[in-house]
């Protein structure tokens, strides 16, 4: 059995479609929700989910090993990063290696780095002009969206297209690939894996 907990800092969708996929799977369990954010919507569906949900503050997260203790009390065995907006620290990743993915809505590494995460990411492909966009799941590193490229899907970003268009294209792609990828990732455990770029 496979231990996961999910970190989360805001609405949570992804958060819910990984616990649904994995809701039937007996190998894998998502045990618990993290978040750095009390008022987060996702302690809301986790509770729907029935699942544990905690608030670890960024003080916690960053100048302390709560967290860390806290994953090895639960023996949770892999950590996905699903719209969490804190650097993890470094104590665990130490505790983690190759066991801590993050997915980002964009083609790393382009549209990567500090302050580049959700509706800032699109408003940017979209100010560029980039002629596709898409999504980037990759093992965490000391670096914000730096660490080793697991798996990127594609899709087309029209002329015409908003942020909001470009953000439903490539949250389909997110909802469709990164249960089947996290699945594939634990299947390899410990090994590190990569997945190559597909067009959405
Ligand atoms: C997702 O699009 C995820 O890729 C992005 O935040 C969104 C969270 O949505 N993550 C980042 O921007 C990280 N840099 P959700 O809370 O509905 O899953």
């Amino acid at each position: 059995m496979i231990k996961i907990a999910i970190f989360a800092s805001g609405s949570g969708s992804n958060a819910e479609n990984i616990a649904k996929y994995f809701s039937n799977k007996q190998e894998v369990e998502i045990t618990t929700i993290i978040s750095d954010k009390a008022d987060a919507f996702v302690h809301q569906r986790a509770k729907h989910l029935g699942i544990e949900s905690i608030t670890f503050s960024k003080k916690q997260f960053t100048e302390t090993g709560e967290v860390t203790n806290f994953l090895s009390e639960r023996q949770i065995d892999f950590v996905v990063l699903a719209g969490f907006l804190l650097k993890v620290p470094d104590n665990l990743i130490e505790n983690y290696p190759n066991r801590i993915i993050n997915i980002h809505p964009a083609l790393l590494p382009k549209f990567g780095g500090k302050g580049m995460y959700g509706d800032h990411v699109h408003e940017a492909v979209v100010a560029a002009k980039e002629k596709e966009s898409g999504i980037t799941i990759h093992y965490i590193n000391e670096n914000y969206d730096e660490g080793n490229v697991i798996f990127q899907a594609t899709c087309d970003v029209g002329l015409a297209d908003t942020a909001h268009e470009v953000a439903q294209k490539v949250h389909a792609l997110e909802y469709k690939y990164f249960p089947i990828i996290i699945e594939k990732v634990i299947s390899a455990l410990p090994d590190s894996v990569s997945l190559g770029k597909v067009k959405g």
